[in-house]
């Protein structure tokens, strides 16, 4: 390997790209693309929606379902890591869409407030990681403290013609610093100021700036605003701009991002700075300087607790006025929650090997510890419900409008169990096994532990537990059941479509009234009715109601194909099920003795043999894990047979 030439050919790479010149070659660079001088705002926007924007489609489930097929504006740029979060990032892009046509929004501060661990920082994060990676570089006067536009070196006089011949807007003026160069080093002669090209870099401080929460004995305004550099101050008089210090957060930021960490946990008297920032666009200078033009988007966070107290303080009013807030919830969509942990786990050292659902029941107990109990339906149900998912009751599916749900509960989503429980579970989960695998029991099992150690709150800890001990267990108890029964039953999904077409024409014949063709022998025969009886009472369907199923069944696979579609045993979900269960049923006995037996002959070692392999090839356990597994499902499973 040649380093060497790597090195080289980057610096020459690098050089290539770097940029300077006069103010003169800005001007003819501006008369080329008047967008070179787009203010902070709308070089973010420009940035996010380089990647694409899109709307969610309304034939995809999850915007007609969850979404009541509201047309959300979706941004890929920041698809691939924020799942579940449609509705913040379309606000908080709304917020910096307006800013940058200069509306209101670019005059206020913006506030994201959530519990901890919604992603409230992930999303700072990705703001200004998005101006880092910005394609197009921007321009400012060399060796300037603030990187500023150097248009601010136009006298006003002059700026009304400027702003015409190049289609721009003109705002700001010339910092003290330049201001004193422009007069002693270029003789006022503006022209001749070089201007140079450069990028965004929160590491190196240019365009964005970070602070973060300060307790009152450090806070220090200069941290904001710079300070003077007391040891210049013998040579040079107070005014002088060459005793200044322009470091502080807003010289840095200015042109990009300033980013305030849980603001609220800082002094009130340290944020007055915010005011003039916002309500002018300009910060104070240290010492006896003129105030200084900024150009920034702001964005802070904290959490709720921390939004009341501020709020409830009247003397805060003014900088109260100056905030957008906006909410950023926990995830309570399963599938979405779920992605946040699959992205975790992706991203760190993790290597274990996770059985399958496991992190399907932690993120189960995440979002039902968020959700609000509901008089219409049990917790899982509406968990299922906020999930998109069809949930089948006396078989029916449930009509539960999801609308009704979340304006029962309106502040769902604002406490309950963060992403970082969840990820700390599933760590020690592994750190407690001597395995190099993770099963849901365990995790389960960290969970539990954690809720004891960690959750002081006596009536949370109880309805965790719950949650925990009882629905989740059960529930994936359920999931085992189905599974391991699958696993036995040969050509699961040909028996399942057989038994569902068998099903259709026998209920197709019972409510047309008509008699059946036997599909062999051509013979007429009466409809089945202990068939058709028996797939029914899998999911408590009996007496008058068989009537009403048989017809509703009939009449929405015929409406399905009449739309062209394809029907299969899956179209129907309370059909599905019963037919599901029906198979699950059928093989239930000998699920039972061949996973209990401790001696098993040879065709039962056959037979579990050929589980273990299914489990392992087509679910996706390892060996071990299947292991595992079925060792827990016989000594919690068809206990009651
Ligand atoms: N909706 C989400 N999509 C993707 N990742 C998320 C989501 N919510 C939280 N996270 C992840 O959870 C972790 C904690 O989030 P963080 O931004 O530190 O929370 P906060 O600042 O709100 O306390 C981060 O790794 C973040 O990426
Ligand atoms: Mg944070």
């Amino acid at each position: 390997m040649d380093f060497l030439k790597i090195i080289k050919n980057q610096r020459k790479e690098s050089t290539k790209e770097s940029w300077s010149g006069s103010f003169i070659d800005y001007l003819k660079l501006l008369q080329e693309d008047s967008t070179v001088t787009k203010l902070a705002a709308r070089r973010l926007v420009d940035a996010i929606e380089s990647y694409g924007v899109e709307s969610l489609d309304e034939a995809d489930p999850r915007c007609r379902k969850l979404f009541d097929s509201d047309k959300l504006r979706t941004y890929k740029y920041f698809r691939d890591d924020f799942y579940g979060h449609e509705r913040v990032i379309a606000k908080l892009m709304r917020f910096l869409k307006s800013a940058s046509l200069k509306g209101e929004e670019s005059r206020q501060v913006l506030l994201l407030m959530g519990p901890v661990g919604s992603g409230k920082s992930a999303l700072a994060d990705a703001v200004k990681k998005a101006l880092e990676k910005a394609a197009e570089p921007v321009y400012h006067l060399e060796g300037c403290p603030v990187r500023e536009e150097p248009l601010h070196l136009l006298p006003r006089s002059l700026r009304g013609q400027f702003e015409e011949l190049l289609g721009v807007h003109i705002e700001g003026d010339l910092c003290p610093v330049c201001r004193f160069k422009l007069m002693n080093e270029f003789n006022g002669e503006y022209e001749k100021f070089p201007v140079v090209r450069s990028s965004f870099s929160q590491r190196a401080r240019r365009g964005i700036a970070v602070v973060p929460p300060m307790d009152a004995n450090s806070q220090d305004v200069s941290s904001l605003i710079g300070s003077e550099d007391i040891s210049k101050l013998d040579k040079y008089s107070e005014d002088d701009p060459r005793v200044l210090n322009l470091n502080g957060a807003f010289n840095v930021g200015n042109r990009g991002v300033v980013e305030f960490v849980e603001i609220f946990k800082n002094e009130i008297e340290f944020l007055h700075t915010i005011l003039t920032a916002t309500q002018e666009k300009q910060v104070p200078t240290p010492g006896k300087n003129s105030m200084l033009y900024f150009d920034g988007v702001i964005i802070s966070h904290c959490n709720e607790s921390e939004w009341n107290r501020f709020k409830s303080e009247h003397t805060n009013e003014a900088i109260l006025d100056r905030v957008v807030k906006i909410e950023v919830p926990y995830v309570l969509e399963l599938t979405q929650e779920m992605k946040i942990y699959d992205k975790m786990i992706r991203k760190s050292d993790f290597k274990a090997h996770l059985a399958p659902h496991t992190i399907k029941v932690a993120a189960m107990f995440s979002v039902m510890s968020r959700l609000r109990q509901s008089q219409k339906c049990d917790l899982l149900t509406k968990m299922k419900i906020y999930d998109g998912q069809e949930v089948v009751e006396k078989g029916r599916t449930k009509k539960v409008d999801i609308k009704d749900l979340r304006d029962e509960a309106k502040h769902e989503g604002m406490d309950g169990i963060s992403t970082r429980f969840i990820t700390k579970a599933i760590d020690s989960a592994l750190t407690d096994s001597d395995k190099n695998f993770i099963t849901p029991m365990r995790v389960v099992e960290a969970l539990i532990k954690q809720v004891k150690e960690q959750i002081v709150d006596e009536d949370k800890k109880k309805a965790y537990l719950e949650i925990l001990q009882k629905t989740i267990r059960e529930e994936y108890l359920k999931m085992l059941e189905g599974e391991i029964a699958k696993a036995f039953v040969t050509a699961y999904e040909e028996q399942a479509q057989s038994l569902f077409d068998n099903y259709m024409d026998n209920a197709e014949a019972y409510t047309t009234k008509q008699k059946m063709k036997d599909r062999v022998t051509s013979e007429e025969r009466a409809p089945d009715e202990r068939f058709l009886q028996s797939i029914e009472e899998q999911i408590g369907i009996t007496g008058s109601a068989r009537d009403g199923f048989r017809a509703d069944v009939t009449a929405f696979m015929f409406a399905k194909m009449r739309r062209g579609q394809k029907v299969d045993y899956r179209s129907y979900e309370p059909l599905k099920e019963a037919i599901e269960s029906y198979l699950i049923a059928s093989v239930k006995d000998m699920a039972r003795i061949v996973t209990k037996s401790k001696s098993r002959d040879n065709e039962q070692q056959k037979k579990y043999s050929e589980m273990v392999n299914t489990m392992v090839n087509d679910y996706g356990y390892t060996p071990e894990s299947a292991e595992e597994i079925i060792t827990f499902a016989s000594n919690n499973l068809w206990r009651d047979s």
